[in-house]
């Protein structure tokens, strides 16, 4: 594969020639790696990584330092994928101001390609204004983890028809702020059809079925490293939680029974140096 990192346009040329995007989240060097090699479109260091990885409970808690330290890892590595940094709760949400200085630190410090962000009609002023920053702006509809107290929980957005129409609302006003994409999460296959045939910008849907534009899931949950919950839209891919569990306890029962190391994994000195000691 060339060394040629992907573009917004070229993102936004899959919509027209009906090419599905394929995005996916990574957090870390090796994650990374993984993923830009294989050609993925999008690598999103989501803000999920608080949970999949840092261990907190839900999205809420996590640091634009501690989001800053995982996207650098991953932009270090990514040579093909374009690379989106989420926005943490709290960066975005407290003035324009503050949210076009903190999207400047995810492409200075952390060299992303773009950012994400949550919300629909009330960010559209704050996301304006990150784009004539000259920042590429992803949004993010229907279900949005960091505002999940206010939703009433983890629960499938735009089922009732004011709720749906909000959402396709929600859509046309990020497309008009500038964003050059929008995750849909969580809602229902007829809306999210709706909403991808209403606007000019690709959707990506993740729990949003078959006819978004693209399509994202959580790394982590397919391939089942991730043991709290695996929500009903995910595929899983690998059960990589059992190889390494696997893997572990075959160690642990090596060294107890002196199987490992053996003589190819240990080094050894002259005999005639030996001796001399
Ligand atoms: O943080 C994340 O991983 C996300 C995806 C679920 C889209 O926002």
């Amino acid at each position: 594969m060339s060394n040629k990192q992907i573009t917004v346009t070229d993102i936004m040329d899959k919509k027209k020639t009906k090419i599905p995007i394929t995005m996916l989240t990574a957090y870390d060097y090796p994650t990374a790696l993984l993923v830009d090699k294989a050609g993925i479109d999008i690598i999103l260091v989501g803000d999920s990584l608080a949970m999949v990885v840092l261990g907190y409970q839900d999205t809420v808690s996590i640091s634009i330092e501690e989001m800053l330290h995982h996207i650098k890892a991953v932009t270090r590595v990514a040579k093909n994928s374009f690379v989106i940094g989420d926005m943490p709760f709290g960066s975005y949400n407290i003035s324009v101001k503050d949210a076009v200085a903190n999207a400047v630190r995810f492409m200075k410090e952390g060299r992303v390609s773009g950012v994400k962000l949550e919300g629909g009609q009330e960010m559209a002023l704050t996301i304006e204004a990150i784009v004539k920053a000259g920042i590429p702006v992803q949004g993010h509809i229907g279900l949005t983890p960091q505002t999940i107290a206010a939703l009433g929980g983890f629960k499938v957005q735009g089922k009732s028809a004011e709720a749906a129409k909000k959402l396709i609302q929600d859509a046309k006003a990020l497309e008009n702020a500038g964003c050059f994409s929008i995750v849909l999460e969580a809602i229902p296959a007829e809306i999210s059809k709706k909403i991808t045939e209403s606007i000019s910008i690709p959707t990506i849907g993740i729990g949003a079925g078959a006819d978004c534009d693209g399509q994202v899931l959580v790394l982590h949950d397919m391939i089942g490293l991730f043991d709290r919950f695996t929500p009903k839209f995910v595929k899983r891919y690998a059960s990589i939680s059992k190889t390494i569990s696997d893997a572990i306890k075959e160690y642990k029962k090596d060294v107890e029974n002196k199987k490992f190391p053996q003589a190819q994994h240990s080094f050894s000195i002259s005999d005639e140096e030996l001796k001399k000691l």
